[in-house]
């Protein structure tokens, strides 16, 4: 039976009744429509999945979603301004050419923000900690990192 939930959804409250089984994956690409969110492994490997919850990287494949009750949950639609104007890390992520096919780069983009806004200064080893959970099939990751390092402290 659905039960109804009140959290934060990028910046906004919404009210929402939800399945007790439900993922937060599955509400937020099939119920509420944020397809940005990408779904891979459907079980905690690829990082595809990752949103940021009261400012940790989660992968949401694995998160109920009634666990989100009263707490605040970032997607990558999240991230642009209302005006449509990028997020720093989203325009790195085009400059320094980091993406490629685009599928992991949501999850890879928020696992990089969790961390930026923990940390302003990260070192490298931080950088390649923060996205350990992300997998790419496509860049090599040089360019990925190459891009989350020009945010993180302007280098
Ligand atoms: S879809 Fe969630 S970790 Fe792969
Ligand atoms: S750009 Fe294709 S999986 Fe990362």
């Amino acid at each position: 039976m659905k039960q109804e939930i009140v959290f934060n959804l990028n910046g906004e409250a919404v009210r929402v009744e939800v399945e007790p089984e439900w993922t937060l994956l599955h509400f937020l690409r099939e119920v509420y429509g944020l397809t940005g969110t990408k779904e891979g492994c459907g079980y905690g490997e690829c990082g595809a999945c990752t949103v940021i919850i009261d400012g940790k990287a989660i992968n949401s494949c694995l998160y109920p979603v009634l666990e989100v009750a009263g707490k605040s949950v970032t997607t990558i639609e999240g991230l642009a301004s209302k005006d449509g104007e990028l997020h720093p890390l989203q325009k790195a992520f085009v400059e320094q050419g980091a993406v490629q096919c685009g599928f992991c780069i949501p999850g890879m983009i928020m696992s990089a923000k969790a961390l930026l806004d923990e940390k302003e200064q990260p070192s490298e080893d931080d950088i390649k900690d923060s996205i350990a959970g992300n997998l790419c099939r496509c860049t090599g990751y040089v360019k990925i990192i190459d891009a989350i390092k020009t945010v993180a402290g302007g280098r």
